[in-house]
């Protein structure tokens, strides 16, 4: 089971995170986009990443030791505290701060991002693709399993208490960071294409998390996910989310640098 990280190599690369950058990751999660950026930031370059789970922590070590990367180094803080992991780190000392899906966890992003920006080089990035599931699901062929699929996803994230627009948000959120808004574009996440995970796996991927949030029972889900993959034609068109893409720079008039 493999998720894209396609659109995302495609963000970071345009937005101009390129060799030899010291870039700092949010909410880097197992590691995937730790590894994206360390190719990217390739040996001349750095990675700096943050997560609150130590659980997380662990797994995103083990894929970049196993991918043989030297060039991240992982650090537990919670991002909705003040930067204390970054003390002993040089002002100015990072070329961009980035992510994926992590903002939307977030209690105030942009009062995270405002933080960190002492740490940005003037001129330094922001570059982050966050979901937004209010407009979806889109179809025209009846697929109410998928419907269904995609409304207990929803749920679950309005219970833990996530941002479910926040790829609408990115623009004003880096405007009220202090950073310059660049650029916002989308992209439809379409069922079964490419390495998308398919719905049904990923309702089983997140069925931990489905059920501690009281949305779902065992049976009930092992009973949708069946209907799921036999409501499923390859003819069939399913966009169940929404990708965000977005950048901005921090102004090389904001105080902040030594
Ligand atoms: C949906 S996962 C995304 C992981 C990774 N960025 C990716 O796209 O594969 C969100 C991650 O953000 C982390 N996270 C959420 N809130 C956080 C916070 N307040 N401080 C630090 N990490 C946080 C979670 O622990 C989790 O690993």
């Amino acid at each position: 089971m493999r998720r894209s990280n396609s659109t995302t190599e495609r963000l970071f690369r345009a937005a101009g995170i390129s060799a030899g950058m010291t870039v700092l990751e949010l909410g880097c999660g197992p590691g995937e986009i730790s590894e994206l950026l360390s190719e990217i930031v390739g040996p001349a370059g750095s990675v700096l990443a943050v997560d609150r789970s130590d659980k997380m922590l662990s797994a995103a070590q083990e894929t970049l030791e196993k991918a043989g990367k030297k060039n991240v180094r992982f650090v537990r803080a919670d991002l909705n505290d003040a930067p204390d992991y970054l003390k002993d780190v040089d002002r100015a000392s990072f070329d961009a701060v980035a992510g994926r899906r992590v903002l939307m966890y977030l209690a105030s992003p942009d009062r995270v991002l405002a933080g960190l920006l002492p740490w940005l080089q003037a001129g330094g990035l922001a570059v982050f693709e966050e979901a937004d599931s209010t407009i979806c699901p889109g179809h025209v062929a009846t697929m109410p399993a998928h419907e269904r699929g995609v409304s207990l996803l929803n749920k679950m994230l309005g219970e833990e208490g996530v941002d479910r627009s926040m790829g609408f948000h990115l623009p004003a959120t880096f405007s009220a960071a202090g950073l310059q808004f660049e650029q916002v574009w989308a992209e439809a996440v379409i069922e079964g294409q490419g390495e998308q995970y398919p719905l049904a796996d990923l309702l089983r991927l997140l069925q931990p998390r489905l059920e501690s949030s009281d949305v779902v029972t065992t049976s009930e889900l092992e009973s949708l996910i069946a209907q799921i993959e036999m409501e499923r034609k390859p003819t069939d068109v399913f966009v169940s989310g929404m990708r965000f893409c977005a950048k901005a720079r921090k102004g090389e008039d904001l105080g902040g640098n030594p």
